[in-house]
């Protein structure tokens, strides 16, 4: 993974100088001092990382229950999708099928329909031959494939990656996106549902039926 240089040029930092609170050693500039204000600039120092991490470990804690809270909200329970409903980006923009580079992933909606026009899915797209596991490969096109974004758990956005490892920021859920879906860490109980999908004649991505297991939490 790269790293960002921790100053920049005009700064005469060359990104490498070890400096860094994510750069190994201690964590923070040498002091110019030697004496008795090198300490004290140490133990200043020290005190505003332990604030910095409380504030952080609340800004952790507030996303999971904003997610939590969004989720909790949705009352809209029938189908999503059907036969020949085009996947769309935020804007509404059809997705052609050149939108994604292998390895790449977005968020995607059912062309509005009334009370479905915000469920949100994950389209992805790999080699075909990266494929396997419970990957319904009757539902992928073109190394594209769709699954529910809503987490089986407690029904978060999927919202973060590990590689190409797809996470649910909540509880760290996990699931392999060229595996079905499947759950390879934390407490979701099951795969994020597949939506079939394929091309239409125009070359844009559409839905060929329904997810076939229950979007969010429940469901077997
Ligand atoms: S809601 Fe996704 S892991 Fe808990």
């Amino acid at each position: 993974m790269s790293r960002e240089p921790c100053g920049s040029a005009d700064d005469g930092c060359d990104g490498d100088c070890g400096d860094c609170a994510d750069g190994g050693g201690d964590g923070h500039r040498p002091s110019i001092f030697t004496d008795e204000r090198a300490s004290v600039a140490r133990r200043d120092y020290a005190k505003l990382l332990a604030t910095v991490g409380g504030l952080t470990a609340v800004g952790s804690l507030a996303a999971p229950l904003a997610g939590l809270t969004r989720v909790f909200e949705r009352s809209y329970t029938g189908p999503v999708y059907s036969d020949g409903i085009y996947l769309v980006d935020g804007e509404g923009n059809r997705i052609d099928e050149s939108a994604l580079a292998e390895g790449e992933k977005t968020t995607v909606f059912p062309e509005p329909r009334p009370g479905i026009e915000k469920a949100p899915t994950l389209l992805v797209r790999h080699p075909e031959d990266a494929y396997g596991g419970e990957t319904r490969m009757e539902f992928t096109i073109g190394g594209y494939a769709a699954y529910s974004k809503v987490c089986t758990h407690a029904g978060c956005m999927v919202s973060n990656e590990e590689g190409e490892t797809l996470v649910c920021p909540c509880h760290f859920g996990k699931f392999d996106p060229t595996a079905g879906a499947r759950v390879v860490g934390g407490p979701p109980p099951r795969a994020l549902p597949q939506l079939p999908i394929t091309l239409s004649s125009e070359g844009y991505l559409m839905a060929t039926g329904d997810f076939e297991a229950t979007v969010g939490p429940g469901g077997g």
